[in-house]
């Protein structure tokens, strides 16, 4: 397979190696939700691939100590691809998984774009009032491995009250320029609109290095038209006007809290999905679902495994199975059209039985008994932009 350009050549087996980290709390729930649908996924569309579990998380690190250890990082990069559940328990102190593994592999891999759509599928139930699918759909492009999410920083005076936290945040020309390209890539192939997402009246000096990468890269890209948002103001447009916008480019740490705005529109977390790209396949990229590891949950059967369904449709996107991702996407949209609610009793069925659902239904896409899902797939997008 050619990582790069996110193609197969047909005359090849189509066989893709795939590292698989359920991590805590709902995370091997929804995790084997995916796997199910990808079992369905490879008899219908005629693709094989192999799975390395690989255990990781709280459990794991209690036990061993063990986090994104350089062991970890080798195989991990053995695979085409990762999917991976959640990470986070009470048992360990906040941050420690969460910077220890999630953050450490997107460095490490260089999974430079976060990328994360905000649909709202025909079918699902939205708390902002009155929105429709036709007015939202447009996807974040999130920096995924600078900002502050460096973590670097220093406190003088600790314990005094002179106490002094300095906690910075890093930008880097190449870290920028990468994603901002690859959102314009992704707008040319949509509908050729990209805002910049950022606090440039404030954070004047990075402001000024993102602003400037936008006017200089726009110069390539004449049919895409530019647009600014501050991040404040994001916050009110995105739940009134998501119609304003088409793909959405941002720092990590502002990605990281509209994102989760975005996917309370589209119907709460249970639904939203993300996919962390390295451009360059130097390294594997990595499929998650956006919510946690939602401990009070966990075992109940409450989760809902949509966004962990459509992670992994991203990753056949990726890998180059547009096909089957497409599909996946549409049988998920059957399902949840049929879902009482999007998490808990509510949803009307376990877990695991929403799972089967998609599965069933994925069957009919494919057979032509159920129609694709109208409109611009984000899985269509993640192959065009991802060539350079
Ligand atoms: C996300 C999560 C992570 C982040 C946490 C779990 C480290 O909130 O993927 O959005 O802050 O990026
Ligand atoms: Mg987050």
């Amino acid at each position: 397979m050619d990582m790069t350009s996110g193609m197969n050549l047909t005359t090849q087996p189509r066989h893709y190696r795939l590292a698989v980290v359920p991590g805590d709390g709902i995370g091997p729930e929804v995790t084997d939700c995916a796997l199910a649908v990808l079992d369905a996924a490879e008899g219908l569309f005629g693709f094989t691939t192999g799975r390395e579990h690989v255990a990781a998380g709280a459990k794991h690190y209690l036990a061993t100590g063990e986090l994104f250890s350089p062991g970890i990082a080798t195989r991990l990069r053995g695979n085409d691809a990762i999917l991976f559940g959640s990470m986070g328990d009470p048992s360990v102190a906040p941050g420690i998984l969460e910077r220890g593994f999630i953050l450490a592999m997107r460095q490490a891999f260089q999974q430079a774009v976060n990328l994360r759509p905000v649909r709202l599928y025909p079918g699902v139930k939205t708390p902002i009032a009155g929105l429709t699918p036709d007015r939202c759909d447009l996807v974040i492009v999130r920096e995924n491995t600078e900002g502050a999410y460096v973590g670097r920083g220093s406190t003088v005076h600790a314990g005094t009250p002179h106490a002094v936290a300095i906690q910075e945040s890093v930008n880097t020309r190449v870290g920028v320029e990468r994603v901002v390209d690859y959102a314009f890539r992704l707008a040319a192939s949509r509908r050729g609109k990209l805002t910049l997402c950022h606090k440039t009246n404030i954070l004047v000096e990075a402001g000024k290095m993102w602003q400037d990468t936008v006017n200089e890269l726009s110069a390539r890209y004449p049919d895409v038209e530019t647009d600014y948002v501050h991040v404040d103001a994001m916050c009110f447009h995105l739940p009134t006007a998501p119609e304003r916008f088409d793909v959405v480019v941002t720092d990590n740490l502002f990605g990281d809290i509209i994102t989760d705005l975005g996917a309370v529109i589209q119907g709460g977390l249970g639904v939203a999905a993300s996919a962390n790209i390295n451009l360059d396949g130097s390294a594997p990229s990595m499929f998650e679902a956006i919510h946690g590891s939602a401990p009070d949950i966990a075992g109940k059967g409450y989760a809902n495994p949509a966004g962990a369904i459509l992670s992994l449709a991203m990753c056949l996107a990726h890998l180059g199975e547009a096909e089957a991702a497409r599909s996946i996407e549409s049988a998920v949209v059957v399902v949840l059209g049929t879902m009482g609610g999007l998490s808990g009793p509510a949803m009307g069925g376990s877990t695991a039985q929403i799972g089967a659902h998609v599965a069933a239904a994925l069957a009919d896409v494919a057979a032509g008994r159920s129609a694709q899902l109208e409109g611009m797939s984000v899985m269509a997008g993640m192959q065009a932009a991802s060539v350079a």
